[in-house]
């Protein structure tokens, strides 16, 4: 057993590698995420006060979001030559505690850690239209082989099943327009007065680039040359074999490798999970797909429109994220 100077990176790195796990994506920008800095660990919170929950029934999102969260934190202390050593769903269920995180130095980082850690500061949610991807065959294997280290299935959905995926996206909306609680989350994540959280209008598009596969927002004042009937997005599935939130945490950390991934190689990225989120149509997804299991999350993946990325998103400041076991004395070094 080493020290805890072996076996903790300095509470620099360490607050550096949750600054950049606040990076990830989550549902609406929400961040439902708190860390916790015990003596020789670190603890994943969901933050329950952030669950959305006419959008969210069952927290899954939520889930999903730290999950992704997660996966940032791993290669942002890769890459300062830190290993993570993660024990899931550590509590009986209930518990808000979903991961806790030993460390021990590594020798070295690899280079595919350091590009996906230099990914996630590059890393935005694009909306608009997009190009497709160059072979999305190739794509859809090379991702697969990293979301499938997680237990997590990716498939693609393909040009023939599009038109059933677009008319299931109109009908979906359609029965959401009619649900004012989910309305009412909708315009509080995306009005301005939720900083540091919510979508920035931005980060949407306006109404003639809304592409139809993707939720519904707000029209806000994203801009490129192309309409909506001119995108050429890549659709990918992300799904498991079950339904645990075990499962829903696996499937945050497979989606946050998928967008690290595609962002390094220059592709744009979209979450979609407008689809995923009403039982009876998440069965019909699954049908529409060589895949198997239970569909979590959708990902749009092509080339950007418009040559400038989105300004990054807000995220909440580390005082409202981390939390200490053992209070920080003012006058200790460091490091
Ligand atoms: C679980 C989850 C669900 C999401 N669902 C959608 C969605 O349905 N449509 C969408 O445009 N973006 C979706 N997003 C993307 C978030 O809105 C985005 O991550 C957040 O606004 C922060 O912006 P950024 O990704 O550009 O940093 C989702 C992200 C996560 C993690």
């Amino acid at each position: 057993m080493g020290t805890s100077a072996e076996t903790m990176p300095d509470r620099r790195t360490l607050e550096s590698a949750i600054v950049s796990a606040s990076r990830a994506p989550s549902l609406h920008n929400s961040q439902p995420w708190k860390w916790l800095l015990g003596s020789d660990e670190l603890s994943l919170f969901s933050d329950n006060d952030r669950i959305l929950p006419a959008t969210d029934a069952y927290g899954r999102q939520m889930v999903l979001s730290c999950g992704a969260a997660l996966h940032h934190l791993q290669i942002a202390l890769a890459a300062h030559r830190w290993a993570s050593v993660i024990e899931r769903i550590p509590h009986p269920p209930g518990r808000q505690c979903l991961a806790t995180i030993r460390f021990h130095p590594a020798d070295e980082a690899s280079d595919s850690e350091l590009r996906l850690a230099a990914a996630i500061r590059l890393r935005r949610t694009e909306r608009l239209p997009m190009t497709a991807p160059a072979n999305p065959q190739q794509t859809l294997a090379d991702l697969r082989d990293l979301t499938e280290r997680s237990g997590v299935h990716l498939s693609r959905i393909g040009e023939h099943g599009r038109p059933a995926l677009d008319d299931m996206s109109r009908r979906i909306m359609g029965l959401r327009r009619g649900d004012q609680a989910y309305q009412a989350e909708l315009r509080w994540w995306t009005g301005q007065a939720v900083y540091p959280g919510g979508i920035p209008p931005d980060a949407l598009p306006t109404a003639r680039q809304s592409v139809a596969a993707d939720r519904e927002f707000p029209a806000g004042s994203a801009t490129s040359d192309t309409t909506a009937d001119q995108d050429r997005a890549a659709i990918f599935l992300l799904s498991t074999d079950t339904d645990s939130r075990l499962d829903w945490l696996r499937c945050g950390e497979a989606l946050s490798a998928v967008l690290l991934t595609c962002t390094d190689r220059g592709l744009a990225t979209c979450p979609v999970t407008h689809l995923t989120e009403l039982n009876a149509f998440r069965t019909f997804l699954g049908d529409l797909t060589d895949g198997i299991g239970v569909p979590q999350v959708l990902v749009r993946v092509g080339f950007r429109t418009h040559p400038e990325a989105a300004t990054a998103t807000s995220r909440r400041p580390l005082s409202e994220i981390l939390f200490r076991e053992h209070p920080v004395d003012p006058l200790a070094d460091t490091q």
